[in-house]
């Protein structure tokens, strides 16, 4: 046995391999039939916003300071407007000062939260972090670093793609530590209701446990904006207790190498995590800061983006006309297409890479079997429609000749 797969052996490991190195692995040796389209990752290519350049410009100089972890008092104005703009409930709620805390990307955040989260809670002897199925690695990765076990909630399409509630036993719910709660989530764009949220919110008061809302997918939508777990908290209960929301200009920015986020909410939580993260975690650099409340403060390009993915999904609907399970998902920019007729998502994803060049990526690589069941997403593969129309067409066209 080699020393790859030695440490390919580990629990950690299992838990945590990165779907893409996976990806590559399995196309490894196998020549794309076409020019390339990869769809695999979902890493937007809208335009850079205008006021990039300038800001970074006008502040270069400040990369010869170490940054606050709290971030500057612009960013964190900047933030709270945006939140008030957005969700009209947080109007006057949200305290700057007590209430926002910036992050290098939301990923980071989602997976340092896990620590003070479980702090919370030191008298259960065997937390438990709840995690939807599908689910993005780094809540698993969070879970198992921390020393929790990751409980994977089935989220499949009769329960609308997100994890059944109702479902989660009593004994498990004082165990947890924490719910991860994607919305609109990755793969499927499933939103939340206000009625699903508050719901999450009455079981993490209830059992004392943070609710983590992964809401970076929340500004791209084709009709309706997607409810936010803050806002909800706020008008269901006037407090933002229990609840953080994980926000990030990766995907409504397009800027997903600036590595800017935030976290806001339960202001007991991030006094503690800003503590946690004053020793452990990276500070954003300064002129990403200001780059970033220029970004939070301007809504022109998020708008130019969502319409940059309307015409994506226009094409989808144009192309794949109902093929494969194809139905517009209310969030986010992905598709989940079930590909069970073509052999499942890995063997789909090879014919697809051998015969026209384009890359996608097996559901199974987003998806965890646990207690016998069968692993959900073994038929699906997920396509992030990140490129401008014109190759959105071109990829999509090549799919249905190829595959039929
Ligand atoms: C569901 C979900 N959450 C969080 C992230 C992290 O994004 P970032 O760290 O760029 O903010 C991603 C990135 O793809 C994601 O898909």
């Amino acid at each position: 046995m080699s020393n790859t797969e030695a440490f390919s052996e580990t629990a950690l490991d299992v838990l945590i391999r990165s779907p893409f190195a996976r990806l590559n692995a399995l196309l490894e040796g196998i020549p794309p039939g076409a020019d390339p389209i990869l769809f695999s990752l979902g890493e937007p290519h809208t335009a850079l916003p205008s006021f990039v350049q300038p800001v970074l410009d006008e502040h270069i100089a400040s990369f010869g300071k170490y940054p606050p972890i709290r971030g500057i008092p612009e960013l964190r104005h900047a933030i709270s407007s945006w939140l008030a703009r957005r969700y009209p409930a947080l109007d006057g709620v949200v305290d700057p000062e007590r209430h926002v805390l910036p992050l290098n990307g939301s990923r980071e955040g989602l997976f340092s939260a896990i620590f003070p989260a479980l702090a919370r809670k030191p008298e259960v002897a065997d937390p438990a972090v709840l995690i939807p199925n599908p689910f993005y690695q780094v809540y698993a990765a969070a879970s198992a670093v921390a020393g929790a076990e990751p409980i994977f909630l089935r989220s499949g399409a009769e329960t609308g793609f997100l994890p059944d509630l109702d479902k989660v036993d009593v004994g498990l719910l004082r165990r947890t530590v924490a719910l991860y709660l994607c919305s609109p989530s990755n793969p499927e764009g499933a939103v939340a209701s206000r009625d699903y949220l508050e719901k999450a919110i009455r079981l993490a008061r209830t059992h004392d446990f943070l609710l983590c809302a992964d809401e970076c997918y929340s500004e791209i939508y084709t009709e309706k904006s997607p409810a936010g777990a803050l806002e909800v908290a706020q008008a269901a209960t006037g407090s933002l207790a229990n609840v953080v929301s994980f926000q990030s200009l990766s995907k409504r920015s397009g800027l997903p190498g600036l590595r800017s986020g935030f976290v806001a909410g339960d202001s007991a939580f991030l006094a503690a995590f800003e503590r946690f993260r004053n020793v452990a975690c990276p500070q954003v650099p300064l002129p990403i800061q200001y780059v970033s409340a220029a970004a939070w403060a301007d809504e022109t390009h998020v708008e130019q983006a969502r319409a940059f993915y309307r015409a994506n999904f226009e094409a989808a609907e144009a192309i794949l006309q109902g093929r494969y399970g194809y139905a517009r998902p209310e969030g986010g920019f992905f598709l989940w297409l079930n590909l069970a007729d073509f052999g499942g998502g890995e063997k789909a994803a090879k014919t697809l890479w051998k015969g026209c060049g384009v890359k996608v990526l097996p559901g199974t690589y987003l998806t965890k079997s646990q207690d016998g069941q069968a692993d959900q997403g073994r038929d699906y593969v997920r396509l992030a429609l990140v490129h401008d129309a014109e190759t959105t067409r071109d990829g999509l066209a090549r799919i249905v000749a190829t595959l039929g």
